[in-house]
């Protein structure tokens, strides 16, 4: 007897990258969806045992994706998982996917903004569909991207999936554009999008020093040999930018969206944090001011560390978690957790993503309508601000001078008993000010003598 998934032709894809997430892509869709034996040949490979009976109602007629072409930098390099030679060729040169007729689909895993950008612009430009995990290249190039895929979409309907893109595993991107809030209005959305630097924070908590924990967060392969992305907040800036996109219709570019890593958050801050009831996250925040009462007014996004009260959602967020908080009129506060990060999370939503183009259920416009939501990125906060300095007399008078002058008014003045006269520290907390207020505070503040290196600053949410 012929089966349904023999007769019917498999959706054909080119993977390039295969690495991390390459890796568990492949094998989420050869072996754990049986695409390895859904094509052409019925060969199975020891790899593809897992694809047991249960898991064959996956493999309807329509939903028979096969992986036929990987590209590599490296073709002789070792791979951690199986690739079955009978079904899947390995490849060095790109061009041989984009331009391989008999491939409908190209999952774009290699990551970076060169290689990865000329790719999928080739691919989408073939009529080829398009599945990314590429959360630098989709927000470097917002606008260009969706411009070009509402062109190629005038002739070729192709489908651009990028769920895997922000939050990993977390089915975020599909929430926003699928739906979920169309009879909403979305407020306000945090995420910490940052898997890396979230253990980092939390084990920073518990008092271990920055360096000491970046040290071995690279031994435990969460950070980069080079971690600027991850530490000085660019990965979740491009991350916010994304969100903001989906959440609000406008385009921010991430240039323009004031980033502050964690380099500058210590031990000492944690310990304040504490005595306010407080943690410490980095956080991309999207949210629009109120104007009339209602969040109607401009839209400010920024990424920077922030005290969030321990009861508050975000705060549930440990080790290398992620989470994101979504505040609307409707709904009210809903949160969203999961791991952010990895090979299988990673790759089950680019899978989610591939299924979708298969039965296609996947939006020809991935991307909201632009709106005409002004932006202000100078946004309003209270602000947590720590200052370093060499005890001696008026200190705390000339802080309280430079913030009258400054128009910002201080909700509280916190000091842990002075240890060593010569390196002390006190934190000043404000009522809602400006960003730009208080960098110039801290500016003013730090050319006084007494004060010892530049203050830290960090906005703070306020209690749940
Ligand atoms: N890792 C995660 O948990 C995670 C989570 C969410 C999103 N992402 C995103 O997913 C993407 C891939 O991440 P990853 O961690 O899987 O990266 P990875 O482990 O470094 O793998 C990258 C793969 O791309 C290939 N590649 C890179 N440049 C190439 C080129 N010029 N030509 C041909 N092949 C090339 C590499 O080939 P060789 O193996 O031959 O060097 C490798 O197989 C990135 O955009 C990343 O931001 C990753």
């Amino acid at each position: 007897m012929t089966s349904s998934s023999q007769l019917a032709r498999p959706l054909r894809i080119g993977l390039i990258g295969a690495g991390t997430v390459g890796g568990g892509v492949y094998e989420i869709i050869m072996n754990r969806l049986g695409g390895g034996g859904g094509s052409s040949s019925s060969n199975t490979t020891a790899g593809q045992s897992s694809s047991s009976p249960s898991n064959n109602h996956h493999r309807s007629a329509n939903l028979h994706p096969v992986i036929t072409k990987i590209c590599v930098r490296d073709a002789s390099k070792p791979r951690t998982f199986h690739i079955d030679p009978t079904h899947t060729q390995i490849v060095t040169d790109v061009a041989s996917i984009i331009n391989d007729t008999d491939i409908d689909l190209v999952v774009e895993v290699a990551g970076g903004t060169t290689f990865a950008k000329d790719a999928v612009y080739a691919s989408l430009k073939m009529g080829k569909s398009v599945v990314t995990a590429n959360k630098a290249l989709i927000a470097e190039n917002l606008d260009e991207l969706i411009g070009l895929i509402h062109d190629v979409n005038t002739k070729n309907g192709v489908k651009f999936g990028y769920e895997a893109s922000v939050c990993g595993g977390i089915p975020i991107i599909h929430t926003l554009s699928g739906g979920c809030y169309k009879g909403d209005i979305i407020n306000e959305i945090m995420g910490i999008c940052n898997g890396t630097t979230n253990y980092m924070l939390g084990k920073m908590e518990e008092g271990v020093d920055y360096n000491e924990v970046l040290k071995e967060a690279q031994a435990l392969g969460f950070a980069e040999a080079d971690p600027t992305a991850d530490v000085e907040g660019h990965d979740v800036r491009a991350k916010i930018s994304i969100l903001a996109k989906l959440s609000f219709g406008t385009t921010v570019p991430v240039h323009t969206i004031p980033c502050m890593g964690i380099t500058n958050v210590s031990v000492i801050d944690f310990a304040y944090a504490k005595s306010m009831g407080c943690t410490i996250k980095l956080i991309g925040t999207a949210t629009r001011k109120s104007q009339f009462g209602e969040h109607d007014g401009a839209l400010s996004v920024y990424v920077s560390p922030k005290l969030v009260p321990n009861d508050h959602p975000l705060a549930s967020a440990t080790g290398c978690g992620n989470a994101v908080v979504v505040n609307s009129a409707n709904l009210g506060t809903a949160l969203y957790t999961g791991p952010g990060a990895g090979r299988y999370p990673t790759a089950n939503s680019i899978v989610a993503d591939i299924m979708r183009v298969a039965d296609s259920t996947c939006p020809s416009a991935p991307f909201p309508l632009s709106s005409s939501i002004e932006i202000d990125n100078d946004y309003e906060s209270a602000f947590y601000i720590r200052i370093s300095f060499q005890d001696g007399l008026g200190i705390v008078r000339k802080v309280g001078e430079v913030a009258e002058s400054m128009g910002m008014s201080i909700h509280s003045i916190l000091q842990q008993p002075i240890t060593d006269r010569m390196a002390a520290d006190t934190v000043v907390t404000t009522e809602a000010c400006k960003l730009s207020q208080v960098q110039e505070f801290c500016n003013r503040i730090e050319k006084e003598d007494f004060v010892l290196c530049p203050p830290v600053f960090m906005p703070m949410i306020p209690e749940y």
